[in-house]
Protein backbone atom coordinates (compact mmCIF):
# COMPACT_ATOMS: atom_id res chain seq x y z
CA UNK A 1 0.00 0.00 0.00
CA UNK A 2 1.43 3.43 -1.04
CA UNK A 3 1.91 6.53 0.67
CA UNK A 4 -0.15 9.42 -0.41
CA UNK A 5 2.43 12.69 0.02
CA UNK A 6 0.71 16.08 -1.23
CA UNK A 7 2.81 18.92 -2.26
CA UNK A 8 5.52 16.24 -4.03
CA UNK A 9 5.89 18.69 -6.79
CA UNK A 10 6.99 20.95 -4.33
CA UNK A 11 11.03 21.43 -3.35
CA UNK A 12 10.28 19.06 -0.01
CA UNK A 13 7.51 16.61 -1.53
CA UNK A 14 10.25 16.04 -4.13
CA UNK A 15 12.93 14.79 -1.77
CA UNK A 16 10.45 13.33 0.14
CA UNK A 17 8.92 11.05 -2.88
CA UNK A 18 12.70 10.25 -3.93
CA UNK A 19 13.59 9.24 -0.92
CA UNK A 20 10.75 7.07 -0.09
CA UNK A 21 10.69 5.58 -3.63
CA UNK A 22 14.57 4.87 -3.04
CA UNK A 23 13.87 2.81 -0.08
CA UNK A 24 10.95 0.35 -1.51
CA UNK A 25 8.23 2.52 -0.20
CA UNK A 26 5.08 3.06 -2.57
CA UNK A 27 4.58 6.73 -3.23
CA UNK A 28 0.95 8.05 -4.39
CA UNK A 29 2.06 11.43 -5.56
CA UNK A 30 -0.73 14.04 -4.44
CA UNK A 31 -0.42 16.93 -6.86
CA UNK A 32 -2.69 19.70 -8.00
CA UNK A 33 -1.01 20.26 -11.20
CA UNK A 34 -0.34 16.47 -12.52
CA UNK A 35 1.62 17.89 -15.70
CA UNK A 36 4.25 19.57 -13.39
CA UNK A 37 4.76 15.76 -12.04
CA UNK A 38 5.55 13.69 -14.98
CA UNK A 39 8.64 13.33 -13.67
CA UNK A 40 7.34 11.47 -10.07
CA UNK A 41 5.49 9.08 -12.60
CA UNK A 42 8.30 8.47 -14.60
CA UNK A 43 10.41 7.75 -11.14
CA UNK A 44 7.75 5.00 -9.91
CA UNK A 45 5.66 7.22 -8.07
CA UNK A 46 1.16 6.55 -8.67
CA UNK A 47 -0.40 9.96 -9.86
CA UNK A 48 -3.43 11.88 -8.34
CA UNK A 49 -4.56 14.76 -8.39
CA UNK A 50 -5.96 16.88 -5.71
CA UNK A 51 -6.13 20.14 -4.59
CA UNK A 52 -6.03 21.12 -1.11
CA UNK A 53 -9.71 22.98 -1.29
CA UNK A 54 -11.51 19.90 -2.62
CA UNK A 55 -11.75 17.30 -0.20
CA UNK A 56 -13.16 14.54 -2.39
CA UNK A 57 -10.64 14.74 -4.68
CA UNK A 58 -8.26 14.52 -1.14
CA UNK A 59 -10.06 11.57 -0.05
CA UNK A 60 -9.93 9.51 -3.60
CA UNK A 61 -6.20 10.33 -3.78
CA UNK A 62 -5.89 8.82 -0.34
CA UNK A 63 -8.03 5.80 -0.60
CA UNK A 64 -5.92 2.40 -0.10
CA UNK A 65 -2.98 4.35 1.37
CA UNK A 66 -1.52 3.68 4.48
CA UNK A 67 -0.39 6.47 5.54
CA UNK A 68 -0.62 10.19 4.54
CA UNK A 69 2.29 12.87 4.57
CA UNK A 70 0.39 16.15 4.88
CA UNK A 71 3.26 17.94 3.41
CA UNK A 72 1.79 20.69 1.11
CA UNK A 73 1.00 24.81 2.24
CA UNK A 74 1.86 27.56 1.65
CA UNK A 75 5.06 29.24 1.92
CA UNK A 76 6.37 32.24 4.09
CA UNK A 77 5.64 35.26 1.91
CA UNK A 78 3.54 33.65 -1.28
CA UNK A 79 -0.33 34.97 -0.51
CA UNK A 80 -2.45 37.40 1.33
CA UNK A 81 -3.93 36.46 5.18
CA UNK A 82 -6.89 34.60 3.39
CA UNK A 83 -4.75 32.84 1.45
CA UNK A 84 -2.74 31.47 4.07
CA UNK A 85 -5.65 30.72 6.30
CA UNK A 86 -7.73 28.58 3.40
CA UNK A 87 -4.17 26.56 2.61
CA UNK A 88 -2.14 26.09 6.09
CA UNK A 89 -5.48 25.64 8.22
CA UNK A 90 -8.02 24.52 5.87
CA UNK A 91 -6.07 22.65 3.71
CA UNK A 92 -5.04 20.90 6.62
CA UNK A 93 -8.15 20.19 8.26
CA UNK A 94 -9.54 18.98 4.67
CA UNK A 95 -6.48 16.53 4.18
CA UNK A 96 -7.15 15.05 7.65
CA UNK A 97 -11.24 14.75 7.65
CA UNK A 98 -10.00 13.25 4.34
CA UNK A 99 -7.75 10.71 5.25
CA UNK A 100 -9.97 9.82 7.64
CA UNK A 101 -12.85 9.13 5.20
CA UNK A 102 -10.78 7.37 3.19
CA UNK A 103 -9.61 5.27 5.89
CA UNK A 104 -6.16 5.78 6.25
CA UNK A 105 -5.33 6.43 9.62
CA UNK A 106 -1.62 7.26 10.09
CA UNK A 107 -0.92 11.12 8.84
CA UNK A 108 2.55 12.78 9.44
CA UNK A 109 2.11 16.93 8.88
CA UNK A 110 4.73 18.79 8.21
CA UNK A 111 5.06 21.50 10.11
CA UNK A 112 8.00 24.29 10.82
CA UNK A 113 9.92 25.93 13.41
CA UNK A 114 8.46 29.35 12.64
CA UNK A 115 5.40 28.08 14.82
CA UNK A 116 8.29 29.12 17.60
CA UNK A 117 8.15 32.43 19.32
CA UNK A 118 11.96 33.32 18.02
CA UNK A 119 14.32 32.67 20.83
CA UNK A 120 18.21 33.73 20.15
CA UNK A 121 21.18 31.94 21.10
CA UNK A 122 19.67 28.71 22.87
CA UNK A 123 18.60 25.57 21.23
CA UNK A 124 14.71 25.37 21.88
CA UNK A 125 13.27 21.80 22.59
CA UNK A 126 9.28 21.04 21.58
CA UNK A 127 7.92 23.13 24.53
CA UNK A 128 9.02 26.37 23.81
CA UNK A 129 7.09 29.02 23.50
CA UNK A 130 4.81 28.87 20.08
CA UNK A 131 3.45 31.97 18.14
CA UNK A 132 -0.10 31.38 18.80
CA UNK A 133 -2.73 32.31 16.93
CA UNK A 134 -3.07 35.99 16.83
CA UNK A 135 -0.38 38.75 15.49
CA UNK A 136 1.81 39.73 17.95
CA UNK A 137 2.69 43.60 17.51
CA UNK A 138 6.52 42.74 17.02
CA UNK A 139 8.60 39.48 17.51
CA UNK A 140 12.21 39.14 16.38
CA UNK A 141 10.89 36.41 14.00
CA UNK A 142 9.00 38.78 12.08
CA UNK A 143 12.39 40.18 10.50
CA UNK A 144 12.96 36.37 8.91
CA UNK A 145 9.52 34.90 8.49
CA UNK A 146 6.12 36.17 7.19
CA UNK A 147 4.32 36.63 10.13
CA UNK A 148 1.29 35.15 8.09
CA UNK A 149 2.90 31.50 7.83
CA UNK A 150 4.17 31.29 11.10
CA UNK A 151 0.30 32.01 12.71
CA UNK A 152 -0.73 29.60 10.38
CA UNK A 153 0.99 27.04 10.56
CA UNK A 154 0.81 27.49 14.27
CA UNK A 155 -3.07 26.87 13.98
CA UNK A 156 -2.58 24.27 11.58
CA UNK A 157 -0.68 22.23 14.04
CA UNK A 158 -3.29 22.93 16.60
CA UNK A 159 -5.91 22.05 14.58
CA UNK A 160 -4.26 18.85 13.45
CA UNK A 161 -3.81 17.58 16.65
CA UNK A 162 -7.18 18.17 17.71
CA UNK A 163 -8.81 16.77 14.57
CA UNK A 164 -6.80 13.45 15.05
CA UNK A 165 -8.09 13.21 18.87
CA UNK A 166 -11.28 13.93 17.20
CA UNK A 167 -11.13 11.39 14.45
CA UNK A 168 -9.05 8.50 15.84
CA UNK A 169 -6.25 9.22 13.66
CA UNK A 170 -2.44 8.55 14.51
CA UNK A 171 -0.75 11.70 13.58
CA UNK A 172 2.87 13.02 13.85
CA UNK A 173 4.24 16.12 13.58
CA UNK A 174 7.53 17.19 12.30
CA UNK A 175 8.63 21.00 12.44
CA UNK A 176 11.93 21.73 10.73
CA UNK A 177 14.11 24.12 10.38
CA UNK A 178 14.83 26.81 7.23
CA UNK A 179 15.38 23.64 4.57
CA UNK A 180 18.04 23.59 2.22
CA UNK A 181 19.13 21.25 -1.30
CA UNK A 182 18.67 21.18 -4.49
CA UNK A 183 15.67 22.10 -6.40
CA UNK A 184 15.05 24.91 -4.13
CA UNK A 185 13.84 28.48 -5.42
CA UNK A 186 14.24 30.35 -2.48
CA UNK A 187 17.30 29.75 0.71
CA UNK A 188 19.12 27.50 -1.46
CA UNK A 189 19.22 29.93 -4.84
CA UNK A 190 19.63 32.93 -2.76
CA UNK A 191 22.84 31.23 -1.45
CA UNK A 192 23.91 30.00 -4.90
CA UNK A 193 23.62 33.68 -6.10
CA UNK A 194 25.87 34.58 -2.92
CA UNK A 195 28.12 32.10 -4.13
CA UNK A 196 28.16 33.67 -7.65
CA UNK A 197 29.11 37.24 -6.72
CA UNK A 198 32.57 38.57 -6.40
CA UNK A 199 32.69 40.26 -3.22
CA UNK A 200 29.98 39.59 -0.39
CA UNK A 201 29.72 41.72 3.09
CA UNK A 202 28.40 38.06 5.04
CA UNK A 203 26.58 38.69 8.55
CA UNK A 204 27.71 35.85 10.93
CA UNK A 205 24.11 34.94 12.37
CA UNK A 206 24.13 31.48 12.78
CA UNK A 207 21.06 29.87 11.01
CA UNK A 208 19.86 25.82 12.22
CA UNK A 209 19.49 24.79 8.34
CA UNK A 210 18.46 21.52 7.41
CA UNK A 211 18.80 19.50 4.60
CA UNK A 212 15.43 17.98 2.53
CA UNK A 213 16.95 14.48 2.67
CA UNK A 214 17.20 14.41 6.12
CA UNK A 215 13.73 15.78 6.78
CA UNK A 216 13.12 13.11 4.46
CA UNK A 217 14.81 10.17 6.58
CA UNK A 218 13.01 11.43 9.84
CA UNK A 219 9.28 11.20 7.91
CA UNK A 220 10.39 7.65 6.77
CA UNK A 221 11.49 7.19 10.19
CA UNK A 222 8.25 8.36 11.62
CA UNK A 223 5.96 6.10 9.01
CA UNK A 224 8.23 3.13 10.45
CA UNK A 225 7.06 3.09 14.11
CA UNK A 226 4.48 4.26 16.24
CA UNK A 227 6.47 5.82 18.74
CA UNK A 228 6.30 9.26 17.45
CA UNK A 229 1.98 9.16 17.26
CA UNK A 230 0.97 12.08 19.37
CA UNK A 231 4.38 14.07 19.61
CA UNK A 232 5.48 16.92 17.65
CA UNK A 233 9.92 16.95 16.59
CA UNK A 234 12.42 19.98 16.01
CA UNK A 235 14.26 19.08 12.86
CA UNK A 236 17.35 21.00 12.41
CA UNK A 237 20.80 21.50 11.57
CA UNK A 238 23.86 23.13 14.17
CA UNK A 239 23.62 27.16 13.48
CA UNK A 240 25.39 27.41 10.25
CA UNK A 241 26.75 31.44 9.51
CA UNK A 242 27.13 32.82 5.52
CA UNK A 243 30.64 32.85 5.79
CA UNK A 244 30.77 29.21 6.80
CA UNK A 245 28.42 28.22 4.22
CA UNK A 246 29.91 29.98 1.54
CA UNK A 247 33.70 28.62 2.36
CA UNK A 248 31.75 25.17 2.24
CA UNK A 249 30.91 25.96 -1.24
CA UNK A 250 33.89 27.56 -2.20
CA UNK A 251 35.89 24.24 -0.69
CA UNK A 252 33.44 22.11 -3.23
CA UNK A 253 33.66 23.90 -6.18
CA UNK A 254 36.71 25.66 -6.43
CA UNK A 255 35.49 29.17 -6.80
CA UNK A 256 33.51 32.05 -4.64
CA UNK A 257 33.56 35.08 -3.75
CA UNK A 258 35.29 37.32 -1.55
CA UNK A 259 33.71 37.02 1.76
CA UNK A 260 33.79 39.62 4.51
CA UNK A 261 32.15 38.47 7.91
CA UNK A 262 30.11 40.83 9.46
CA UNK A 263 30.19 40.04 12.96
CA UNK A 264 26.41 39.66 14.28
CA UNK A 265 26.54 37.14 17.15
CA UNK A 266 22.96 35.60 17.13
CA UNK A 267 22.46 32.71 16.60
CA UNK A 268 19.02 30.00 16.86
CA UNK A 269 19.22 26.47 17.27
CA UNK A 270 17.12 23.76 18.28
CA UNK A 271 17.11 20.69 20.53
CA UNK A 272 16.28 17.65 18.08
CA UNK A 273 17.36 14.67 20.95
CA UNK A 274 13.70 13.29 20.72
CA UNK A 275 13.85 13.43 16.85
CA UNK A 276 17.38 11.78 17.24
CA UNK A 277 15.65 9.10 19.70
CA UNK A 278 12.59 8.47 18.16
CA UNK A 279 12.77 9.12 14.72
CA UNK A 280 16.66 8.17 13.64
CA UNK A 281 16.68 11.67 12.71
CA UNK A 282 20.62 13.11 11.66
CA UNK A 283 21.52 16.18 9.71
CA UNK A 284 24.14 15.47 7.66
CA UNK A 285 27.71 17.25 7.51
CA UNK A 286 27.31 20.57 5.18
CA UNK A 287 29.53 19.11 2.77
CA UNK A 288 27.40 16.60 2.02
CA UNK A 289 24.81 18.34 1.78
CA UNK A 290 25.92 21.44 -0.25
CA UNK A 291 27.82 18.63 -2.42
CA UNK A 292 24.08 17.42 -2.87
CA UNK A 293 22.71 20.95 -4.03
CA UNK A 294 25.89 21.46 -6.32
CA UNK A 295 25.50 18.19 -8.11
CA UNK A 296 21.23 19.07 -8.66
CA UNK A 297 22.53 22.49 -9.61
CA UNK A 298 24.68 20.86 -12.63
CA UNK A 299 22.14 18.43 -13.26
CA UNK A 300 19.59 21.34 -13.86
CA UNK A 301 21.71 22.79 -16.32
CA UNK A 302 22.22 19.67 -17.96
CA UNK A 303 19.27 18.76 -18.33
CA UNK A 304 18.21 22.40 -19.78
N1 LIG B 1 11.29 25.32 2.73
C1 LIG B 1 11.52 25.49 4.03
O1 LIG B 1 12.54 26.10 4.43
C2 LIG B 1 10.57 24.91 5.04
C3 LIG B 1 10.93 24.96 6.40
C4 LIG B 1 10.09 24.37 7.35
C5 LIG B 1 8.90 23.78 6.94
N2 LIG B 1 8.57 23.77 5.63
C6 LIG B 1 7.31 23.11 5.26
O2 LIG B 1 7.62 22.11 4.29
C7 LIG B 1 6.47 21.88 3.47
C8 LIG B 1 6.86 21.95 2.01
O3 LIG B 1 7.36 23.25 1.73
P1 LIG B 1 8.32 23.54 0.49
O4 LIG B 1 9.44 24.37 0.99
O5 LIG B 1 8.59 22.30 -0.26
O6 LIG B 1 7.37 24.53 -0.35
P2 LIG B 1 6.98 24.49 -1.89
O7 LIG B 1 8.15 24.13 -2.72
O8 LIG B 1 6.27 25.78 -2.15
O9 LIG B 1 5.95 23.29 -1.95
C9 LIG B 1 4.64 23.42 -1.47
C10 LIG B 1 3.79 22.38 -2.15
O10 LIG B 1 2.44 22.55 -1.70
C11 LIG B 1 1.59 22.53 -2.83
N3 LIG B 1 0.39 23.29 -2.58
C12 LIG B 1 0.28 24.58 -2.16
N4 LIG B 1 -1.01 24.94 -2.11
C13 LIG B 1 -1.73 23.86 -2.48
C14 LIG B 1 -3.11 23.60 -2.65
N5 LIG B 1 -4.05 24.54 -2.38
N6 LIG B 1 -3.50 22.37 -3.06
C15 LIG B 1 -2.57 21.41 -3.32
N7 LIG B 1 -1.25 21.60 -3.21
C16 LIG B 1 -0.84 22.81 -2.79
C17 LIG B 1 2.39 23.13 -3.96
O11 LIG B 1 1.84 22.71 -5.20
P3 LIG B 1 2.49 23.16 -6.63
O12 LIG B 1 3.72 22.30 -6.78
O13 LIG B 1 1.42 22.85 -7.60
O14 LIG B 1 2.81 24.61 -6.48
C18 LIG B 1 3.76 22.54 -3.68
O15 LIG B 1 3.88 21.27 -4.28
C19 LIG B 1 5.45 22.93 3.88
O16 LIG B 1 4.53 22.35 4.78
C20 LIG B 1 6.27 23.98 4.57
O17 LIG B 1 5.52 24.73 5.50
C21 LIG B 1 9.36 24.32 4.67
Amino acid sequence: MPVALTGATGFLGSHLAAHLLAAGTAVRAVVRNPERGAWLAEAGAQLAAADLDHPAALEAAFRGARAVVANAALGSNLGTLEDFVRTNVGGVENTLRAAASAGVQRVVLISSVAVYRTRIRTFQNESGERYGHVKRPFVWSDLTTDWRYAMTKCIGEDRALALAAELGLKLTVLRPGPIYGSRDSRWTARLLGYHRRRLLLAPTVGVPMVHAGDVAGAVAGALGTDASVGRAYNLAGPPRTLPVLLAALKRLSGRGPLVVPVPVPLWVGYDTTAAARDLGFRSRPLDEGLQEVLLGQAAQREAK
